[in-house]
């Protein structure tokens, strides 16, 4: 049977292949009609367990937008492809752009054995359609693993020795990776060790290693969650790409849903285009925003790249200003000398893991060995309350030789929540826990989900403490947060990072607000921002 496929002004192409009566709009809407028809026969959580979540078709188009090469030869590679939805797109644009003569060859890896008919029913529609334009199209299934596929492993003695094999370069590398994590002494993160720390996610290393698969001049365009941004984990994946890639295009989708509502996947999703051309400090990137996939509310903005990509030593970050208060923050910020550390203090996560120290763990202050045990619940406007009962959650720890090595001596620190709530106003909530209030107490307990600040071998004084946790607590800060992290979870790494004004401006902090005595987190902006000579109408939004 015989369907129209696309409508290339004068000329009308057609596809022999059809399986059914169905007039496809493009080549996009061929895919997604063979994303459909694996879907009718396999099963969402079969699908999610191979970190199978298909682009949708809008998504798509919108992706292969982005592609910005004129050259006349092309190679393109989509490393996990699916039924191929990307790369129609890019082949709806060749030919909606009335592109001649162009010699393409397309690279897709696949390791799902039951999608590949399908894969392959949307490569011929896309072969077909191109040749009916004059544009010869070369492809190539490799229905293996993308990293291991790229992995060289050879013996040494007993040893296995695990490198890399990039063979060939490509022109566009387009993808919405697998998402799944991988265990760490898996062959593929074995393969890119120099780039793990903790357990990595699959995703990352399909960035990565696309990234070192680029001709001179290659562009890739991919899909990914925007966690890889912020935070330990990806920390030297984004060190590489950030020094050997530009990034020069974003688009955020700023929920939390609908994205891939039909899988039912709640996740911060990001498109980014980078080229292997080297950041230059007078870089632009171009960022847009849009509050779901139908791409409503769309708002777009050019940003000095320097202030997307970030690096401070060896700490490289993305940030997504997506407003021009964003970069006026963001500018204001960065415009800070000092660091936690250059102050003299450390950033730390509390020790105390519930469930591996439930032994230790009290209801009440049983014995004089018992400590209180502070948790995020204790964390009440700017100060610790610990008289709090919450469902039943020890109070109180025992000290022993065993538990010595979870508490503290009771001293001032700036304890931090590490999670907030999406519905929570402030991305980060820190307050004081002031010795004074502890006094016959020598060790304090901190649960794992705190972060606590403390002096470098000294006690913290007042000023000090409530200076910090005032500073962390402002709108400003708040919102430079919201550029650096798209989720609700504050990292001593990202906390580490961010620049902080000189000593005395945070001492200077720390008095008035002991003097004000307020509660109101919020009421302290404006104070603050008069000993920081920032300008009001600046942070406002
Ligand atoms: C998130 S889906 C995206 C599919 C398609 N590119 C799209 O945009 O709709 C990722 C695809 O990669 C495949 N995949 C998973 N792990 C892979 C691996 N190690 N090598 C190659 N493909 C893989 C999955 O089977 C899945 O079809």
């Amino acid at each position: 049977m015989t369907s129209i496929i696309s409508k290339n002004q004068d000329k009308t192409i057609h596809y022999p292949y059809s399986t059914d009566n169905n007039i496809f709009q493009n080549l996009v809407g061929y895919a997604n009609n063979q994303t459909k028809l694996y879907c009718e026969i396999n099963h969402v959580s079969d699908r999610k367990l191979k970190g199978q979540i298909f682009t949708p078709p809008k998504i798509a188009s919108f992706m292969a937008g982005l592609f910005i090469s004129q050259n006349k030869k092309i190679r393109i590679l989509d490393p996990g492809a699916g039924t191929g939805v990307l790369i129609a797109g890019i082949c709806d644009r060749f030919i909606q752009e009335n592109r001649r003569n162009l010699e393409i060859s397309i690279h897709v890896y696949e390791n799902d054995k039951k999608v590949l008919p399908f894969l392959k029913s949307t490569l011929e529609a896309c072969k077909l359609a191109l040749t009916e334009v004059d544009c010869p199209m070369d492809y190539q299934i490799f229905d293996n693993d993308f990293i291991l596929h790229h992995a060289k492993i050879e013996q040494d003695g007993n040893c296995s020795v695990y490198s890399l094999d990039l063979k060939t370069r490509y022109d566009l590398i387009i993808s919405n990776p697998p998402y799944y994590k991988l265990n760490k002494s898996s062959p593929e993160a074995l393969a890119l060790q120099k780039y793990v720390y903790g357990q990595p996610n699959i995703y990352a290393f399909f960035m990565l290693l696309s990234g070192m698969l680029l001709s001179e001049t290659g562009e890739m365009i991919f899909i990914t969650p925007r966690s890889f941004c912020s935070g330990l984990y990806y920390s030297k994946i984004r060190r590489w790409f950030l020094t050997t890639l530009t990034l020069d295009r974003l688009h955020l989708f700023e929920t939390r849903k609908d994205l891939f509502v039909d899988d039912e996947i709640l996740q911060e999703n990001l498109i980014f285009h980078a080229t292997s051309v080297l950041p230059t400090k007078e870089g632009k990137t171009f960022v847009s925003v849009s509050y779901d996939r139908q791409f409503t509310q769309y708002q777009e903005l050019t940003v000095p790249s320097s202030d997307v990509a970030y690096c401070r030593g060896d700490d490289c970050y993305i940030r997504i200003p997506i407003s021009k208060n964003d970069l006026k923050i963001i500018e204001i910020v960065d415009s800070w000398p000092q660091t936690l550390n250059t102050l003299g203090f450390e950033i730390s996560t509390g020790p105390v893991v519930d469930f591996r120290a439930l032994k230790h763990l009290r209801t009440t202050i049983e014995n004089s060995n018992c400590v209180p045990l502070l948790w995020m619940h204790n964390i009440r406007g700017n100060d610790v309350e610990w008289s709090l009962d919450k469902n039943g959650k020890a109070k109180a720890i025992e000290v022993n030789p065993e538990s010595k090595n979870l508490v503290v001596p009771t001293r001032n620190y700036v304890v931090l929540k590490r999670f907030t709530s999406k519905e929570q106003k402030k991305r980060v909530h820190a307050a004081v826990l002031n010795a004074e209030q502890f006094p016959e107490f020598e060790f304090i307990g901190l649960e794992n989900h705190l972060n606590y600040i403390h002096k470098k071998r000294a006690a913290m004084t007042l000023d000090e403490a409530y200076g910090i946790a005032a500073l962390l607590n402002t709108t400003i800060i708040d919102q430079y947060f919201r550029a650096l992290n798209g989720n609700t979870q504050v990292n001593a790494t990202d906390i580490r990072v961010v620049s902080m004004p000189d000593y005395e401006k945070i001492v200077a902090i720390g008095k008035l607000i002991r003097k004000r005595d307020s509660d109101s987190l919020s009421d302290c902006d404006e104070a603050i921002l008069k000993v920081l000579k920032i300008k009001k109408d600046l942070v406002s939004n």
